[in-house]
């Protein structure tokens, strides 16, 4: 059998045994959604959002790019957190990197990958501005390690600098940010870092909203 028919055949024993469980699943669930979490996560194959978190349909809001980047002129990814923050109110938004990400391997390199160079430029510049940290490790995949975590962190500043997550946080006190990082070795998430609504950041990235709509 051809590899994606596999995929039909599956999708249709989901169905039955959604369907076994609660007969009214997929019409409920056809409804609305109301997530309460923004899930950006790396398109690793290996990191299933749902899947390792235990979620189920209706519960996240999924964004996925290589490197789980938060980049300020990307509109795929500004579209996403603007409908996520201001229309379905999540209360929460997830930056999950991963161990041993390909993406942030690729760009400690000096090798060019064509178009992916401009996207994999934004973790040279996490790089850049932690080389000290970074060049610390003798250890080739400790240093990765480091630079994915980094990377999680920076992203997570990077949604915080956003007048769409600030202006949330001026009018409803939400989202908070938290920043985590998947290990594809032993399958545990760890907690990095958590931004709360009203965090001061560099000044210089922060939006007045006093007088503004
Ligand atoms: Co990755």
């Amino acid at each position: 059998m051809e590899s994606y028919k596999k995929l039909l055949l599956a999708n249709k024993s989901w169905i039955q045994e959604k369907l076994v469980l609660k007969p009214d699943y997929f019409e409920e669930l056809a409804k609305d959604q109301k997530p309460e979490f923004l899930w950006l996560g790396c398109s690793d194959s290996r990191v299933p959002a749902e899947e390792i978190t235990g979620t189920q349909p209706g519960e996240l809001f999924v964004h996925r790019n290589i490197a789980n980047l938060a980049v300020h002129t990307d509109f795929n990814m500004l579209s996403v957190l603007q409908y996520a923050v201001d229309y379905l109110k999540v209360k929460h938004i997830i930056v999950c990197g991963h161990y041993g990400c390909g993406g942030v391997k690729a760009a400690m390199t000096n090798q060019h990958f064509g178009l992916l160079n401009k996207w994999l430029r934004n973790i040279k510049d996490v790089y850049r501005h932690n080389r000290q940290e970074l060049e610390i490790y003798g250890d080739q995949e400790k240093k990765t390690n480091r630079l994915v975590e980094l990377n999680v962190m920076e992203q997570v500043h990077n949604l915080a600098r956003t007048s769409i997550v600030q202006r949330a946080w001026h009018n409803f006190q939400r989202p908070t940010i938290h920043g985590w990082v998947y290990d594809l070795k032993t399958g545990a998430i760890k907690d990095l870092v958590m931004v709360k609504p009203g965090t001061r950041l560099d000044d210089i990235y922060m939006f007045d909203f006093s007088e503004s709509p």
